[in-house]
């Protein structure tokens, strides 16, 4: 029921009876139409479409006082700006009605805003409450410029419903506005992250290809170092062979220049066998294998430590408990062999020479094993360089030292077939130590 005077001067009353049957139909009509996920400024259309011919409002509005309202006017006749009812609107409507309050009625009489409603011309408006409990809360309202509009019980009881179907269409949009957003942005994460993952795949396939091409052409260049100093060995032993019997046969009836250029000949042809024997040696490493076994590594050490050794007054002795590695036989030897042969050989005068062999640190799979010494030590700018082919450090110079140059490139290439890694610490005139790790026997 709605009660509407059509004028305040005459006080004429116009009663309009609307049966509960219309209201009901109405309410169905806008459920059913506000059914659809519409955002909220497609609403008043509707409303204004379903309430028209219900009551005689002049205005419709939706607001959520924060924002712009969104009107429908019912004749052009009402001019009222959008800034002018939002600036009304936020003057007499409080965001924080409780449920106590939930609509308002207010007319041109009313003390408060008597002012306000003179200078827009309005006669009364009502408003209702459609709280939503996610996002600002929103009136929804009429507003009336010629008539008052008197609301009574059944009145406010419908448009109660109305603020409550209106309440949750416009839950369910904000909702799946929002369920949209987390969802268009859940899409770019996952989207972004196939599309990291595929860079990365072609990154690692790229990293294969690569690592593959770099062992062939590893193994192409032993191969082709193993071929040269395969096909030089033979020559090099004949000329070895000839340079021997001519200095035997007859360095005697040739002049003494002849016979010392003679001995260079044979001396130099002896160090380049020995460097082309190396080598073949250095690419067998790796390639020729032997089985791996479970080795004391306290053995090992014991059976290099010769008589010569023990002669030279060396002290010489394995630091700590000795633990099983597993490798091969041969190639341990050999790698101990070296690095304890260099600490021999590079002892120097020291009065107390100590050559000392141990383990570190061990972790589930490796063991960190050292050869330490306090011999001469290896100048700081040879300390990379010494792991490498035919280099020998610069403070053996004027000393009558052997070597190759090739031992230390050995021990390399054994530790890292092995999977470990070989370095070391030095100080000229105070010594070295060698840090190698093996692979434990379980
Ligand atoms: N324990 C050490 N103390 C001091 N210098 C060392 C020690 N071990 C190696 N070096 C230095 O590193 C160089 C390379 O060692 P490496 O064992 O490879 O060759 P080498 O001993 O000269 O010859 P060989 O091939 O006969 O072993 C040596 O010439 C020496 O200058
Ligand atoms: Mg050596």
């Amino acid at each position: 029921m709605g009660k509407i005077h059509k004028s305040e001067k005459d006080d004429e009353i116009e009663v309009e009876c609307v049966s509960p049957a219309r209201k009901v139909q109405t309410l169905f009509k806008i459920s059913k139409n506000l059914n659809e996920f519409l955002p909220p400024e497609n609403y008043l259309e509707i409303l204004f479409e379903a309430l028209k011919d219900l009551y005689h409002f002049d205005l419709l509005f939706l607001s959520d006082i924060s924002d712009t309202p969104i009107v429908v006017v019912r004749s052009s006749e009402y001019s009222l700006s959008n800034q002018d009812l939002n600036s009304l609107l936020t003057k007499v409507l409080d965001p924080k009605w409780n449920s106590g309050k939930q609509f308002l009625y207010l007319t041109k009489k009313e003390a408060s805003h008597k002012r306000e409603f003179s200078k827009f011309g309005i006669k009364s408006l009502f408003a209702i409450k459609v709280s939503t409990i996610l996002f600002p809360e929103y009136f929804f309202g009429f507003i009336n410029f010629n008539n008052v509009f008197m609301p009574v019980k059944e009145d406010i009881n419908f448009l109660h419903t109305l603020a409550h179907i209106i309440n949750q269409s416009i839950s369910y949009y904000e909702l799946k506005s929002l369920f949209e957003t987390s969802y268009d942005k859940l899409q770019v994460n996952v989207e972004r992250i196939q599309r990291e993952n595929e860079q990365r795949r072609e990154l690692l396939k790229k990293v294969r290809e690569q690592t593959k091409e770099l062992q062939r052409r590893h193994i192409e260049m032993e191969e082709f170092v193993y071929t040269i100093s395969h096909d030089l060995k033979a020559p090099i032993i004949s000329i070895q062979g000839f340079v021997t019997a001519l200095n035997e046969d007859f360095s005697k009836s040739l002049p003494k220049e002849a016979q010392y250029y003679l001995e260079r000949i044979i001396k130099n042809t002896a160090q380049i066998e020995s460097m082309i024997r190396e080598v073949l040696e250095y690419s067998r490493i790796g390639r020729i294998t032997q089985e791996k076994e479970k080795l004391d590594l306290k053995e090992i050490i014991d059976d290099i430590i010769s008589p010569q050794i023990q002669k030279k007054n060396i002290k010489i002795g394995f630091k700590g408990k000795s633990l099983k590695i597993y490798a091969e036989k041969n190639r341990m030897l050999q790698l101990f062999g070296n690095l304890i042969g260099n600490s021999v050989k590079y002892m120097g005068d020291q009065p107390e020479p100590r050559i000392e062999v141990g383990t570190q640190k061990i972790d589930s799979k490796f063991a960190t094993i050292f050869v330490k010494d306090n011999g001469i030590g290896i100048p700081e700018k040879f300390k990379d360089k010494v792991f490498n082919i035919f280099v020998r450090a610069s403070n053996l110079e004027n000393k009558d030292i052997e070597g190759t140059g090739i031992g230390l490139a050995h021990c390399k290439k054994i530790v890292e077939t092995h999977g470990g890694q070989i370095w070391l610490e030095s100080e000229e005139g105070k010594g070295t130590a060698i840090f190698l790790q093996l692979p434990l026997a379980i």
